[in-house]
């Protein structure tokens, strides 16, 4: 593919907005609260932003660094670094095909709840009709199906202009349903024994799993370890390159204000409402509504929430699929259709083995977990950050990172060449020693 055709960004702005909608999504809505609620915490909370700082940060500048100066995919930006680092953007392209079936099958959740919350509301225990969506044969299934249709039909007919525009209006649109919806949840009786849990950490929760879930939660969070940021700086079309890494911060922070946001609706409500902190995926699905349902005009703020909640799914989603569709449009020279029709043939395979995982397949298990928490767990904790491992391994000793003109300031680059030649390696290194023995 010539480097004209790939196409490109209208602006700065419109990069750095795409990539907010990707990293802002399913990640911080659903998947913070409930490891936060599973881990403990405070704690969690802790490990996770210390993280976000060391890794995360560091990790999304080099990605952007290097597909900037290479204008390639994953596979062909790792394989400028050294024909035999190619494999690691085959990882790269590995983890995408790994999370987008599980990503579908929760997108087609929310997609249900928009269709039927009305009716939900009326019973008012979420609970029940939560764990009878998620278990029944063909209902999600169907939901699954179109969300899926959806994300494909947006990256079939080129995503970049729909994105640009759309999240303009988006971003700062969820920004305030959130705050809205932080303050309610604030005012609840027993808030404050929800933002204790939250920010106050009990330090002998700290332990190696809780560790690998923060750090599985950041490369998941921030999409880091996938070639995402590779992929979408490669469409930039500006040439200066020094300083390149300081446009993408605001991802980093937008991510991070949206998880905390986020932890600040739902552990107040879930004091308030006493609803198990072992509720585990259903969490957000339980406890938003219940929050809604005490609110003046609470159903359509439901609707409003659960929409905003599909958006941001869908804009990470299509970033899920891009990474893959522009290797086989690349390496394996198909056309964008026939790319689109053969990856979502894949999804819709192993999406609708995660969603029969949690009814009919619940007894199909892999290491003790359904097929659904295998693939999420195969993801985030061993593949996002075996890709940030070895992308950093070969950024930092093979290229050299001092290649990567990121900062201007002297300093700060400095800072960052250590944390890639050292921090990231050696932290996720500790962690999959820790975690395979
Ligand atoms: N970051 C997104 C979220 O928080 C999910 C996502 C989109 C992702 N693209 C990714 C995760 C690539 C890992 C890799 O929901």
């Amino acid at each position: 593919m010539s480097e004209n055709s790939r196409g490109s960004w209208n602006s700065k702005l419109g990069m750095v907005i795409a990539s907010a909608a990707s990293a802002i999504g399913l990640g911080n809505l659903w998947r913070f609260p409930y490891l936060t609620a599973k881990d403990g915490g405070g704690a969690f909370l802790l490990a996770y932003l210390f993280i976000t700082i060391v890794v995360g940060t560091v990790m999304v500048i080099t990605e952007v660094a290097l597909g900037f100066k290479t204008r390639k995919n994953p596979v062909g930006a790792f394989g400028w670094i050294h024909p035999k680092c190619k494999f690691v953007g085959v990882l790269n392209v590995i983890a995408c095909m790994t999370i987008l079936p599980f990503y579908n099958v929760v997108g087609g959740w929310i997609l249900a709840y928009l269709v039927k919350i009305h009716t939900f509301n009326q019973v008012s225990d979420y609970k029940v009709e939560f764990t009878n969506l998620i278990t029944a044969d063909y209902e999600p299934l169907v939901y699954f199906g179109i969300f899926m249709v959806f994300s494909a039909i947006i990256v079939f007919r080129g995503i970049q202009k729909g994105i640009e525009r759309f999240c303009k209006i988006l971003l700062p649109l969820l920004l305030f349903l959130l705050i809205l919806m932080m303050c309610r949840s604030l005012t609840l009786n027993k808030a404050l024994d929800g933002v204790k849990f939250f920010f106050i950490p009990d330090f002998s929760k700290f332990d190696v799993r809780l560790c690998l879930d923060a750090m599985g939660q950041v490369f998941f969070s921030t999409s880091v370890g996938s070639g995402v940021y590779i992929t979408y700086s490669s469409y930039l079309k500006t040439t200066e390159e020094k300083g390149i890494g300081k446009i993408i911060l605001p991802v980093v922070i937008a991510d991070t204000v949206v998880s905390l946001l986020t932890g600040l609706t739902i552990f107040p409500a879930v004091f308030a409402f006493g609803v198990e902190m072992t509720s585990g995926t259903g969490l957000v699905f339980i406890t938003f509504p219940q929050i809604f349902e005490t609110m003046y005009l609470g159903t359509i703020f439901c609707y409003v929430f659960f929409l905003i909640f599909f958006l941001a799914a869908i804009t990470s989603a299509i970033s899920l699929m891009e990474v893959p569709i522009s290797f086989l449009i690349d390496n394996l020279k198909l056309s964008r259709k026939k790319a689109v029709v053969v990856y979502s043939i894949y999804c819709l395979i192993f999406g609708t083995i995660c969603s029969l995982s949690f009814g009919r397949l619940g007894g199909f298990t892999i290491g003790g977990k359904i097929f659904f928490d295998q693939l999420d767990f195969l993801s985030s904790n061993i593949l996002l950050p075996l890709g940030g491992f070895l992308g950093s391994i070969f950024v930092g000793w093979i290229l050299g990172p001092e290649k990567l003109h990121v900062f201007v300031n002297q300093k700060q680059q400095k800072m960052y060449e250590f944390c890639v030649k050292w921090v990231i390696p050696m932290a996720t290194l500790i962690l999959f020693i820790d975690c395979i023995k």
